[in-house]
Order: C-alpha cells, then sequence, then structure tokens
C-alpha cells in the first residue's frame, strides 16, 4: 500500500498560528510518522497556497508585487513548520511554473469534456481603474444587516452571502469611486454532471469523520450548482483560452492542485521524475487530505469531481479527516484582532514540542477545542514532566547510582509480567488509535503507561530493597526501562525529538518499528542520562497572558503594524541603496476624494520634489509646511492618483497615528540620514 498524505496549502498571506497547525499540519505530520513507523510507504506533500485575491491586495496595500508578498510568507511558514517538526517530503508553492501548467491542463482538460462552460455574469466594473473587480475589491453596505464595510460577496458580520450587484453604496477599494455594474464572462465548473458519480463514490466511505460525510450527503440530496472558476485579476493562473484574456483561475480552483504539483516538484528533486505517478497514478494508493472544517467542501466535493473531470487517471481522496478548530483563551483565534499564538513567537520562548503534545493533548478531533496557556502550563507540567519525565529520572538515577547504568534481563514475577501485558494492552489501542487519527486519545493512553510505571516503581520501593536484594531491583529496573522504550516507540510520532533523545539514553535504535514495543530489551547500559523535560514556571505562562492580551489591546487601538512579521535579513549593500534624506515642507495640499493622501512640495536643499504621502489621517496640511521630515529619495517615481510621486516620507505607524520622522536637532534639507 503506498500513501499520499497532504495538508492544506497555507496561505502565503500570513504567518502561521496554533489553530493552524491544531486542524491540518500536526494530526497529518502525526499519522505520517506513525505509517512510518508501521514501514508504510507514504509521501508527506504540501507547500503554500499563493493566489487569490486578499495576496493581490496585500501587496497593493505594501506597494510591493504579489510575489514579493508570497516569497516573505512562504519564508515565514516554512521556517514556522521546521521549529515544530512539520516535516514534508516537499512543500512547494502554487505560484511556480509547474503548477501553472498542470493547472491549465487541468481546466483543459475539465473543458474540452464540457465540464467546464462560460456564462454572462454581471459585475462591478471601476471606469477610474478600468478594470473589473472581483468581490473583495468592492466595499459597502451590507444589503441585509446595514453592516458598513461588507464585502463586495458576503459580510463579515452577519455571514449572509449576498449577489454582489444587490451591495449597498458600493465603491471601488482600490480608488474609492463608485463602480458601476457591466456584464462580463467568466467560466463555470459544471459540478452536477458529477453528482452521481460522487453520490456513489462517497456511498463507499462509511469510514468518513462524520462531520465530513454527513454534510456531503446534504450537499448531495440539494443538488449541486454550477461555480465560478474564473476571476479578474492579474495574479493567478491565466485563464488558458484566447477569449478569457486578464482573468485567471479562482484560487481555490487552482490550490488543490497544488498537491499533485507539489509531489512532481518532489520527484524531481530526488531525481526520479516519473516517480510522482507511482504514487498519483495508482488506484491502490490511499490519498489522505488533512484538511480543517472549513475546507470541507472543497476537498470532499469540488476536488474529487475535478479529479474524475479528468482524463488522466488521478486516485480520489480515500479520506478527508477534517477537524474543528482551535480556540484561544475561550475566544476565537483572529487574524485581524490579533488573537493568536504566532508560532515562530511560541518557539522563541518554548520548545516547539511543548506546542506539538499540548496540541495533541487537546486535539479539536470531534469538537472545538481552547488553547490555554493555564492548562498548557498544568499538562507539561503534570504529564510531561511529572509523569513521564519522572518516571525516566528515577529509574535512570536510581540505574547509575546502583548499577553504573547497567540494566540486565532478568526473570519476571507475576507483578512485572502483569504490568508488561497492561502496557501492551494499551500500545495495542493506542496503535489503533493512530490509524483511527485519535491523537488526543493516545497522548492520554501514553502517558497511562507512564502512570503504570510510577506506580509499579512506587509499590516495588527499590530504596529500600537495594541492600538486601539487589536482584529484585534489576527486575524492577528492567520492568520500568522497558515501559520507557514502549512509550518511546508510542510517543515518537508526537514528540520525534525528545523521544529519540529518551531512545539514545536507552541505547536503542532511534528508528524503530512500532511492533518493536512490544518486544522485551536485552541487557542495556544506559547513556548520557538527562531530564527530558523542564518545568514551565508561573512567570512564564503570565509573561505569555500578558503579551497576548496587550498584543490585542494594541491591535484594537490600530496599532497592526508594529506586529507585522520581520522581514527577511538584507545586507549592508542592499541597506545602502536607499538615499534617505532630510527635506523641508514648502507646501501640502489633500489629494481629492481620498481620505489618507496628502500632496507635498518640498525642499531637498539641491532641488524641489513633489510627492504623494498617505499621512492624512495624522497630519493637516498646514501642520507640515515649513517641517523638516526624513524622506526616501531615490524612489522609482511613482503614479498614485494621477500625480507622480518622487519619493516617500519616513514615517511610524502605531497606536492608531502616523508619527513622521523629523531629526534631533537642525537639519538642513538635503542632509543624509544614514
Ligand atoms: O483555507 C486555506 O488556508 C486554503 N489556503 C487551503 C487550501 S487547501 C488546498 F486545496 F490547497
Ligand atoms: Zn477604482
Amino acid at each position: 500500500m503506498k500513501y499520499i498524505v497532504t495538508s492544506a496549502l497555507p496561505y502565503a498571506n500570513g504567518k502561521l498560528h496554533v489553530g493552524h497547525v491544531a486542524g491540518a499540519y500536526l494530526p497529518a505530520d502525526i499519522f505520517v510518522r506513525f505509517l512510518r513507523l508501521q514501514g508504510e510507504d507514504v509521501i508527506y506533500i504540501c507547500g503554500t497556497d499563493e493566489h487569490g485575491t486578499p495576496i493581490s491586495i496585500s501587496a497593493d496595500r505594501e506597494g510591493i508585487s504579489p510575489q514579493e508578498v508570497v516569497t516573505r510568507y512562504h519564508n515565514s511558514i516554512k521556517a514556522a513548520f521546521d521549529g515544530i517538526g512539520i516535516e514534508f517530503d516537499n512543500f512547494s508553492g502554487t505560484a511556480r511554473k509547474p503548477h501553472h501548467e498542470l493547472a491549465s491542463d487541468f481546466f483543459i482538460q475539465l473543458y474540452e469534456n464540457g465540464h467546464i462552460k462560460p456564462k454572462s455574469t454581471l459585475q462591478f466594473y471601476c471606469d477610474h481603474d478600468k478594470r473589473y473587480l472581483p468581490d473583495r475589491y468592492v466595499e459597502g453596505i451590507c444589503p441585509r444587516c446595514g453592516t458598513e464595510g461588507a464585502r463586495g460577496d458576503q459580510c463579515d458580520k452577519c455571514g449572509q452571502i449576498y449577489d454582489t450587484t444587490t451591495l449597498k453604496e458600493p465603491r471601488c477599494k482600490i480608488c474609492g469611486n463608485k463602480p458601476e455594474i457591466r456584464e462580463t464572462k467568466h467560466w463555470f465548473l459544471q459540478l452536477d454532471d458529477f453528482r452521481e458519480q460522487l453520490k456513489a463514490w462517497i456511498s463507499t466511505k462509511d469510514y468518513w469523520k462524520e462531520n465530513v460525510r454527513n454534510f456531503m450527503l446534504g450537499l448531495l440530496e440539494q443538488g449541486l450548482i454550477e461555480r465560478s472558476i474564473t476571476r479578474d485579476l492579474s495574479w493567478g493562473v491565466p485563464v488558458p483560452l484566447t477569449e478569457a484574456e486578464s482573468k485567471v483561475l479562482y484560487v481555490w480552483f487552482d490550490a488543490p492542485i497544488g498537491y499533485i504539483s507539489s509531489t512532481i516538484e518532489w520527484a524531481e528533486r530526488i531525481g526520479d521524475p516519473e516517480r510522482w505517478k507511482d504514487y498519483w497514478q495508482d488506484k491502490d494508493t490511499q490519498l489522505i487530505h488533512f484538511i480543517g472544517k472549513d475546507n470541507i467542501i472543497f476537498h470532499a466535493l469540488i476536488w474529487p469531481a475535478m479529479l474524475m473531470g479528468q482524463k488522466t487517471g488521478y486516485c480520489l481522496p480515500h479520506d478527508i479527516p477534517a477537524n474543528e478548530f482551535m480556540n484561544l483563551e475561550g475566544d476565537k483565534i483572529s487574524t485581524s484582532r490579533n488573537w493568536a499564538i504566532w508560532v515562530d513567537e511560541f518557539i522563541q520562548d518554548f520548545d516547539g514540542e511543548y506546542l506539538r503534545y499540548y496540541i495533541a493533548a487537546n486535539a479539536p478531533e470531534k469538537q472545538d477545542s481552547d488553547f490555554s496557556f493555564k492548562d498548557f502550563q498544568a499538562r507539561i507540567n503534570g504529564e510531561l514532566n511529572n509523569t513521564l519525565g519522572n518516571l525516566a529520572n528515577r529509574v535512570f538515577a536510581f540505574a547509575v547510582k546502583n548499577f553504573a547504568g547497567e540494566i540486565v534481563k532478568t526473570s519476571l514475577d507475576s507483578d512485572s509480567k502483569g504490568v508488561l501485558a497492561n502496557a501492551d494492552s494499551l500500545l495495542k489501542e493506542i496503535e489503533a488509535g493512530y490509524r483511527d487519527y485519535q491523537v488526543k486519545k493516545n497522548t492520554r493512553l501514553i502517558i497511562d503507561i507512564a502512570r503504570l510505571g510510577n506506580r509499579y516503581f512506587d509499590e516495588r520501593k527499590p530504596w529500600s530493597m537495594i541492600k538486601d536484594n539487589p536482584q529484585a531491583v534489576q527486575e524492577t529496573l528492567y520492568v520500568c526501562a522497558n515501559l520507557l522504550a514502549k512509550l518511546s516507540i508510542a510517543m515518537l510520532p508526537i514528540l520525534p525529538k525528545h523521544m529519540q533523545k529518551l531512545r539514545n539514553m536507552l541505547a536503542q535504535t532511534p528508528l524503530p518499528r512500532f511492533n518493536h514495543a512490544y518486544e522485551l530489551l536485552d541487557n542495556l547500559c544506559l547513556q548520557d542520562t538527562k531530564p527530558l523535560f523542564q518545568k514551565l514556571e508561573d512567570e512564564q505562562i503570565d509573561a505569555q497572558l500578558g503579551k497576548l492580551h496587550s498584543m490585542a489591546k494594541a491591535n484594537q487601538e490600530g496599532d497592526k503594524t508594529s506586529y507585522d512579521a520581520v522581514k527577511p535579513a538584507i545586507t549592508y549593500d542592499d541597506f545602502a541603496k536607499l538615499d534617505i534624506r532630510l527635506a523641508r515642507v514648502i507646501s501640502a495640499e489633500a489629494v481629492p476624494k481620498t481620505d489618507k493622501l496628502l500632496k507635498l512640495k518640498v525642499d531637498l536643499g539641491f532641488e524641489q520634489r513633489e510627492l504623494v504621502a498617505g499621512i492624512a489621517e495624522s497630519y493637516k496640511p498646514e501642520d507640515l509646511v515649513g517641517r523638516t521630515i526624513s524622506m526616501l529619495v531615490n524612489l522609482e517615481p511613482r503614479k498614485i492618483r494621477g500625480i507622480e510621486s518622487n519619493g516617500m516620507i519616513l514615517a511610524a505607524h502605531g497606536n492608531g497615528k502616523i508619527m513622521t520622522l523629523i531629526p534631533d536637532g537642525d537639519g538642513s534639507p538635503g542632509v543624509v540620514v544614514k
């Protein structure tokens, strides 16, 4: 049997937070590590989801290219995965050329089979920007609840999805003008063509999780509406039809194809370019998609339909373990409210495997769960440190002190046999649990093995036997060493690094098979024993809670930018390319029809310049005239609202305010800042 395991491709438009990890990544990584312990042939595939309107909007807002946004977050997300030991066989990105080629091919095959059809639709068009506006480029008043700032197609406040053209008082998000409604053509996936085939297929999936299966059966009963799969954007996979100029594929159409294109990239990277076909084009492959519950419809309905509509025979998903959500301190995780634990920050303060353990022990498998720092502390201290770590510490300390770390295979009395048999039956449950994605239950069962060991150690009182009956003490140590070895295998998928360390101390092979857990150890000599875990102190936890609340508060007050992702390091030479100087403002006026922009004329000593600055929310034009400010002088000229802007004013953005940077002393215009 071969396995392709995938995790939902994260959008390259933000950093990774614990909610993501709990939903789609840690459960998959644990499953893959378990399959490897079973000796299975498995590849674990992922990459970033690099298209879509939000990325385009972020790029516009920052004045950089979408590719720059994507590269920044691809690197940040990959580093966060590395920091918590999520190890993919390949981590690609959907903006790469082979992905574009495959996505075009998917479209063409569906199109040629008659499953994609064009249709005229009404859409907003901005005459000022000369372009059709995708839904997220339009803002207005929700036709249902009257909320301001509702998106073109959906209101974030009341959740209502509506026809774009019913939005009240629509505005173009680029220029603020009122867009008009024009007719345009889009291409629609004829999902209903696949209804019977999907029904027959899903009826064989009685082992699916209920949240996925019931949801699907409900949708299939209702009938399937055609889905628009093209958008008016320049960022994305161009629609491969001559009559679809300036349109790209909808991000959700191309994203799942990334599972295949990332596998193709993997095959090329390992120097065996055709190898991906052994997985994707073999009907016996088990294709397993780990996702969060918000992705069910795309993976269980639209993606299988896309695969069914291909001439190339790809395998269909075998299973789609969808997880519920992880909340944070009793409230929904929200990136816009900055109510989140960011993985890159968390691993600066804690061992990444503590996060793995806590999420595994608290996995939102059947219902939403909650990340609470106090509970995190209680579990790491109580379960890892005081139970598992304690068993290892006391057994190792005793063996080192009394037997120079030598533990010998002994005969076993009925108590000892009983304890080992109990552990083996827990192991059986754990093995079945992993197959069934029951990570939460498994962490409990594994800790139960450690509890068994601690109780046995206490009952045998080796400290009172050591003088008179060293043989009995050796038996105690031998049984406990076996329990530790068993749980080092059982826990390996969850805590790979710590369990490797434990296995090293026990002088056991670092890469066992799960079956080895049922075997008894030979004589061994402990190696380099050390405490496995460290207690978390109250101060550490209080500091985290303080940070969480203050970040959310600062965010509420408008201070969003101070928590922007740190950009990748640049060389001194890169920095030296910036020509920053002092400039004196000669005149300032508001740019018509905007709230944020001022047109400034500045004196640089050697010349005068005109530029547009987005600082009007904090400065009146008259406040600026006569001031000396800092300015990036050698930025390429850009047209902003039809005005050529020759440079950029430097300002700090924080606490809802914009603050221009002024020199601490008299500085004449033209003086260099470095
Ligand atoms: O919800 C998300 O984060 C999407 N980027 C998931 C895409 S999964 C797959 F289809 F690529
Ligand atoms: Zn516009």
